[in-house]
């Protein structure tokens, strides 16, 4: 049985006093998932600050593809590993969008981060046209296998699979259960399929949904067999919220 796990995505919001209140809030209560939170850069000491001994883990949206260097603006993976972070997003349909993060950045992100000690959330997912067209399980499947070709098994054992179907990201859209089950069972094929060395893999792997997932709609996602939680982006601004969800 795989244990239920819900990340938050703050994406780019929050304040130092604004975070104070939210991660006091989540705090507070117990949720029967594990929870984490992932922030802005700028944030992750405060989460180190609020949340070591805590049961509720905490990681970035986004790590360099290179290790140190003259790379302006990068953040690598062993700065995340300075503030404690469990987890960090790679591949967010938002940077394959707006920083044309291809299939093969991603995959070295994710290396990137297990070398770090540090568990990527691989996201995939296919935009609206893509789904139309009958491409999802083309899509998502090109997306997981430049993962799965640039990591050992060892590796791909300590991942964490994120499906977040573009046109379900804040848009109040959600993939009704079914369809979010019908993606999450055939990723997980697709990692069994690569032979049977991945076969346990696969079965242990967590794949969480993302997009458009609240409160009222969480427990009916989670219910799905290869759905193992959620990746939540406007719900996990409201300790309320997401301890809703933590708790579906
Ligand atoms: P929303 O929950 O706001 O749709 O965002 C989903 C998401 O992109 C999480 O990474």
């Amino acid at each position: 049985m795989r244990q239920k796990l819900v990340i938050g995505n703050w994406k780019m919001h929050g304040s130092l006093a604004a975070n104070a209140t939210l991660l006091a809030g989540i705090k507070a209560t117990p949720a029967r998932a594990r929870l984490a939170v992932c922030v802005p850069f700028p944030y992750l000491a405060q989460c180190q600050a609020e949340l070591t001994g805590s049961s509720i883990g905490w990681g970035a949206q986004d790590v360099s593809a290179e290790t140190r260097g003259a790379f302006t603006g990068e953040v690598a993976a062993p700065m995340l590993g300075d503030f404690g972070c469990t987890y960090v997003l790679v591949g967010h349909s938002e940077r394959r969008t707006y920083h044309g993060e291809t299939d093969t950045t991603v995959a070295t992100k994710a290396l990137r981060a297990l070398e770090s000690g540090i568990v990527p959330v691989v996201c995939v997912g296919e935009t609206l046209a893509q789904r139309e067209a009958g491409e999802t399980e083309a899509v998502v499947g090109r997306q997981l296998t430049a993962v799965l070709d640039a990591l050992s098994i060892e590796q791909l054992g300590r991942i964490v699979l994120a499906y977040e179907p573009v046109w379900a990201i804040g848009t109040g859209k959600t993939a009704t259960s079914a369809q979010a089950q019908a993606v999450h069972a055939f990723l997980r094929q697709q990692v069994a399929a690569r032979g049977s060395e991945l076969a346990e893999v696969a079965a242990r792997l967590p794949i969480l949904y993302g997009g458009s997932v609240k409160p009222d709609n969480a427990a009916e996602l989670f219910s799905m067999s290869d759905i193992d939680g959620g990746l939540i982006g406007g719900a996990s601004l409201k300790a309320e919220d997401f301890l809703a969800i933590g708790n579906a």
